[in-house]
C-alpha cells in the first residue's frame, strides 16, 4: 500500500500536468482506468471506428473502472449503440444511465461449439476481460472490425484461430497505457476533461484507508463496481 499516500516523490518524467481545468481529485476518478479506456478507444478510432457510421460497440468487464469509463467516454463522443458485456445483471439501470443502449452477459456471447467464426455481432469491441470472452467475441466481430485489448481480468488465455483475421479482416489491437509516450499523454488528457460530464455519472465510492483491503478483496472477486478513490486526509 506504499502508493497510498498525500504526498509522494517520483521521477519528473511520470509526472503529467493537470488538463483543461481537472482538479486533482477529477484525476484520480479518472485515474490510469480512464486514461486506458481512452487509449483503446483512440485505438479503434484509427481503426476505422467512426460515429458517423454509429457502429455497433461491445464493452467488457462493463461494471468495472474500464468498462464504466469506456462506455461514458463512447457516449461523450457521440457513440449511441454500446453494448455493456456484464455478468452483474442488477446494473443495468447504471450501465444505461452511462449510455449502454443493451446490456448482454458473458454467457450469451460465449460459444460452447467453438465454431471459428460465427455470426457479425459487433463492429468493434474494447475488451478488459481477456480469456474466454475474448476469445469467444474474436469470431463475432464483424468483416473489418477491431477489438482492443487491454486487460486480463479473467485470464491471460486467448485461444484464438486465424479465421477472423484473413477472412474478416480483423484487426486486434493491443493497449498499454504504462509505457505510452509523455509527449503523447496531454492529447489524450484533454479529451478526457472535455468529457467530465459524462464521467461524473459513473459511481465512485471514497474508501479511507483502513477499510482499503475490503474494498481491494471486492476487486479480486469482480464484486466492484466502477471507480474507488482513496481518502487520505482526515484519517
Ligand atoms: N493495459 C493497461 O495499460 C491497463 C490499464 C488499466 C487496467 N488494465 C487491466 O484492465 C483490466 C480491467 O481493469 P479495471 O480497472 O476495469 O478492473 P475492475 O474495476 O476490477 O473491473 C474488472 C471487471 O471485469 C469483469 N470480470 C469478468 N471476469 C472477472 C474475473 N474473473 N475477475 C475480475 N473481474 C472480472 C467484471 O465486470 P462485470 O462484472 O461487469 O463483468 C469486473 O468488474 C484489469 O485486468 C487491469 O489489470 C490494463
Amino acid at each position: 500500500m506504499c502508493g497510498y499516500a498525500q504526498y509522494a516523490r517520483l521521477q519528473s518524467s511520470w509526472i503529467t500536468p493537470l488538463s483543461n481545468g481537472l482538479s486533482l481529485k477529477d484525476s484520480m476518478i479518472v485515474g490510469t482506468a480512464g486514461f486506458t479506456a481512452a487509449l483503446s478507444i483512440q485505438s479503434l478510432q484509427q481503426a476505422g471506428m467512426n460515429k458517423s457510421n454509429q457502429p455497433t460497440i461491445a464493452v467488457t468487464g462493463a461494471t468495472g473502472g474500464v468498462g464504466t469509463m469506456a462506455i461514458a467516454l463512447l457516449k461523450a463522443k457521440g457513440y449511441d449503440n454500446i453494448i455493456a458485456i456484464t455478468s452483474k445483471d442488477n446494473q443495468s439501470p447504471m450501465l444505461k444511465s452511462l449510455g449502454a443502449s443493451d446490456i448482454v452477459s458473458p454467457q450469451d456471447i460465449i460459444k460452447d461449439d467453438n465454431k471459428p467464426l460465427q455470426s457479425q455481432c459487433f463492429d468493434y469491441v474494447i475488451d478488459c476481460v481477456g480469456g474466454a470472452l475474448a476469445t469467444s467475441l474474436l469470431t463475432q466481430i464483424s468483416y473489418g472490425g477491431a477489438m482492443s485489448v487491454c486487460g486480463n481480468a479473467s485470464g491471460i488465455a486467448l485461444n484464438t484461430n486465424i479465421l477472423p483475421f484473413i477472412l474478416r479482416g480483423i484487426r486486434l489491437i493491443g493497449i498499454d497505457s504504462v509505457a505510452y509516450p509523455n509527449e503523447k499523454r496531454l492529447r489524450i488528457w484533454y479529451e478526457i476533461s472535455n468529457a467530465m460530464e459524462f464521467i461524473r455519472k459513473i459511481p465512485i465510492t471514497e474508501v479511507r484507508l483502513e477499510t482499503l483491503a475490503h474494498k481491494l478483496d471486492s476487486i479480486q472477486h469482480a464484486t466492484n463496481i466502477g471507480r474507488n478513490i482513496v481518502s487520505i486526509n482526515n484519517q
